[in-house]
């Protein structure tokens, strides 16, 4: 039986530390699905769609990645996906409690769902979607942070070229 484990976020957009997660779960799991929350709480700068396609385009080479769009409970969708485990990223200690928080809240909502949290490397400790936001915003380069593709697509969205 195949090992699925399923890798929920936003997105918005996927920079380095993503990826480097991504690649570290391929190692762990048969395969990996990167999940794309459609309608997030906080205000996206992407459409759901655009998070998608920057996403296919930068794990185009790694093998055992699906991408997808998903809506309504996490827990739900895992279930329909036949998937062992919720894939976290872990930074900094001021992700913890929200984090405890989704995984014990997912856990009441199913019993069965395991959240395996990966600690970021090092490299990667400080780097968030909202902070690539910000440097793209006031003309930063950001190509330490994000492939060159979503860099791109970041400066198009903000209409910096
Ligand atoms: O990248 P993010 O924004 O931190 O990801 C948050 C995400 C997508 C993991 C979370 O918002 C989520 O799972 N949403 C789906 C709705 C749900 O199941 N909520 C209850 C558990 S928190």
């Amino acid at each position: 039986m195949k090992r699925i484990a399923v890798y929920p976020g936003s997105f918005d957009p996927v920079t380095y530390g993503h990826l480097d997660i991504i690649k570290r779960s391929l190692v762990l799991f048969d395969q990996v699905i990167i999940a794309v929350l459609r309608n997030t709480m906080k205000k996206s700068l992407f459409t759901a769609q655009e998070r998608y396609d920057m996403l296919r385009e930068v794990t185009s080479t790694l093998p055992n990645v699906q991408i997808e769009v998903f809506g309504g409970l996490l827990v739900d969708y895992m279930k329909d996906k036949s998937a062992i485990a919720i894939i976290r990223g872990l930074r900094a200690v001021s992700d913890f409690e929200h984090e405890f928080q989704m995984a014990l809240v997912n856990k009441k909502l199913d019993s069965k769902v395991e959240t395996l949290f990966m600690m970021t490397s090092e490299r990667y400790l400080y780097l968030s979607s909202s902070m690539v936001k910000e440097i793209v915003t006031f003309k930063g380069n950001a190509l330490n942070f994000v492939p060159p593709y979503v860099s791109k697509k970041l400066e198009e969205k903000l209409n910096l070229n």
